[in-house]
Order: C-alpha cells, then structure tokens, then sequence
C-alpha cells in the first residue's frame, strides 16, 4: 500500500503560472484586467471562436447561456439525467423547467431518441453535457434541433480538447460553457467561460456577468480618463479575476501535451484492466477525440463480488482517492421534491450513477502513482468472492 494519500485530480501547477500570479500580485492587480483579456483571447484562438468571455465558474457561463437564450417560465429545457447539479441548476435559476432524458449506457451521453421523446410545445432549448469528454452524438442531436427549431447549450465542463467529426466540442451549440475548476484538464482553481458563434450572446453575457454595468470595472480605473457606469439591466457577479487568468494563461497553452498524457494514463488503465470483473468505459468513437476527463470503472456487486460503495471505502483505505460522478439526477432529494421526479424513469442513468467509480486520472500522476492505482484496483477485486 503507498505511504501517502493520492489526492482524486489533482491538478499539474507549473513554475510561469506560479510566477504570474506572483507578478498580478506585485501590480496590486488583483480583479479583472488585462490578463482577463489574455486568458479569453488565447482560449479562443484555442477553439477557433472570437467571441468568448471569462467568468468565475462553469456554473456562471450556464446560468448566463440560459439567460442568454432568454429562458424563463413556461419554457422547458431538455438535458441530461447524468450530470453534475450545475447543470440542471442553471436552467432552474432562470425559472425554466428542465427535463430529463436518460443516457445512452455505452457512451453515458444524452440519448438523441430520448431527446426526441421529451420534446413538448414548450421545449425551447437543450442543454448537453459531452460526459466525461466524450462527445455527444452531435449529427443526431443538430437534426433533432432543426427539426424542432431549438436552441443548444453545450456544457464543455469535461470537453475543452473535445472534436467530434473534426468538429471542436463548444462550436456546434448557439452557446458552450466550460470549466476550470481545479479537477478540470485546465486549471484557474475556479472559473469558467462562455462562448459563441453570434457576437450578441456574448455581448449580453459579459454585461450580466458584470452587474448589468454599462462600461466594465477595469475600465472605469484604467488612465483613460473617468468613465461614468449605468446599470443597464439586473446582472451578476460572475466576474474572473486576473489572479485566476495568471493560472489560465499558461495552462492554456499546455493543454494538448496535458491531454497526451491524460490519454497515455487512459489507455494504461484500459490495458490493465481487461481481464477484470468491472466495467471500463467504451473506447472513444473512430473520428472523434475523447478529452479523457475522467476514468470511471462500473462495480457491478453481482460481476464483481463487492458494493460501490465498498469498493470506495477499500480504495480510501489504500490511500487512493477516488470520486463519484455522478449519482443520476433525479436521485437528489431537492429535485424529486421539485419535480416530483422517479429515478427508476431514468434506467441507464440510475445504474450507472449506482456503479460508477472515478479513478485518479492527471496530469501530475506518476508512472508510481498510475502503477500503485492499478495494483490497488487488482487486489481489492481480486479479494472479492
Ligand atoms: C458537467 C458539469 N457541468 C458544470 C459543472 C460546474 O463547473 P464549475 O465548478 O466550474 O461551476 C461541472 C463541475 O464539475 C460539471 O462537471
């Protein structure tokens, strides 16, 4: 058993990221600023769009897509019954109804015919999540769309490096939303960021991420002369910071020789683990790239002789630290009380939720530290019946 904890995705933090950070603090400039307008200009030469803006979170970038979008009540919002609470979260802020459809259990993405199942006369619009990187059936998915006249949110929280048909992830929706949260394939501790194809989304998202001001911060204080604000219409504090953008500046420029290596540790652990009595996840789709987010085993107690939640218990105690993601939606308290909805409506999202298990996948992993997962993984299944 290793003699320290491996902490579950633990980001890679490099020297110029660390001396950035230093430098915004040296220049007291600590809110939004230039490096702000550095991190959105190299992440959108990244992904081939002009027109994006930086916020503090994932969560931030949904909300603001869906007001973008002007959802409100009445409407209804398709998305997945696989996915973190954000998601779902952000149609709830704007008084919209979210609707869940099931996963495919191959790819854990939202099931197109699902999708096409739930669609009412309210339905404005669709919120997909490319799970754990992997991209969804977007062919499919853009037929339903048109056929329907719908609009689409992407949430690229796991699907920065993302293509599908040579497609980037985050340029197929009217808005995509992305994660740097410190577990993400690219860090700024927290943050995020919205981004479009039509310049106006983003116009609208910048002021409501900004307190609906007309003219932002760092401008009022700039050497420019003075420059009077006027709230324009009710907004947010969903601001990055510069101190947030130093980090993101450099791990941007990383992120495909991080990807490389993410890809590396995949195909060490499918290699591994092929004999055993878990399920590893599908290998990703001719054609497409997978952003390899997150490695999740199945422990199915009937293949494998041990509870989920046992397995967890036995991997902590080995020191490997693991994570879940995520038990289905519809599993939450707040939201059956809210929705009234039934778990079991949602098969493939259920079981899964129920068997999933994150495995340390980064990175910063060492060739010991993707060794030492892989032995506590054999030996913990190999002691079961
Ligand atoms: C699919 C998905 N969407 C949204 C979010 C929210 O991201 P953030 O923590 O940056 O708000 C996450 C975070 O884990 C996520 O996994």
């Amino acid at each position: 058993m290793r003699d320290n904890f491996l902490v579950f995705g633990q980001p890679l933090i490099e020297q110029p990221e660390i001396d950035e950070v230093v430098a915004s603090m040296k220049a007291s400039w600590l809110g939004t600023g230039p490096k702000v307008r550095e991190f959105e200009e190299r992440f959108g030469q990244y992904k081939g769009v002009t027109n994006v803006a930086a916020v503090n979170s994932c969560t931030a970038a949904l909300h603001l897509a869906c007001v973008a979008l002007s959802l409100g009540p009445g409407d209804e919002v398709i998305t997945t019954a696989m996915t973190f609470c954000a998601t779902v979260n952000s149609i709830i802020y704007t008084g919209a109804t979210p609707v869940l459809a099931d996963i495919n259990p191959n790819t854990l993405n939202i099931d197109p015919e699902d999708i096409e199942k739930k669609i009412t006369e309210k339905t404005k619009a669709i919120l997909i999540v490319h799970f754990a990187g992997r991209p969804c059936e977007m062919d499919q998915i853009m037929k339903i769309v048109k056929r329907h006249n719908l609009k689409v949110i992407e949430d690229c929280a796991h699907a920065i490096e993302t293509e599908y048909h040579g497609q980037k992830a985050g340029t197929f929706g009217d808005l995509s939303c992305f994660s740097f949260y410190a577990t993400k394939n690219i860090v700024t501790g927290e943050g995020g960021m919205i981004m479009s194809n039509q310049k106006s989304y983003i116009d609208k998202a910048k002021i409501k991420a900004l307190h609906g001001l007309s003219v932002d911060a760092w401008k009022r204080f700039s050497d420019d002369g003075y420059k009077h604000y006027y709230v324009e219409t009710l907004g947010y504090k969903y601001n990055m910071m510069d101190l947030q953008a130093a980090i993101g500046i450099h791990q941007i420029q990383r992120v495909d020789e991080y990807w490389g290596r993410r890809e590396k540790v995949w195909n060490q652990y499918q290699e591994a683990f092929k004999d055993l009595s878990c399920g590893t996840p599908a290998d990703a789709e001719p054609d497409t790239r997978h952003a390899y987010h997150l490695y999740s085993l199945r422990i199915d107690p009937k293949a494998c002789g041990i509870k989920r939640d046992d397995f967890l218990v036995a991997m902590q105690k080995n020191n490997i630290g693991c994570g879940v993601h995520y038990l289905a939606i519809p599993e939450h308290p707040f939201y059956k009380e809210k929705f009234g909805w039934d778990a079991t409506q949602y098969p493939n999202a259920l079981k899964f939720g129920q068997e999933t298990v994150s495995i340390p996948i980064s990175p910063k992993l060492t060739e010991q530290d993707i060794d030492d997962v892989i032995e506590t993984v054999r030996h913990i299944l190999s002691q079961t019946p």
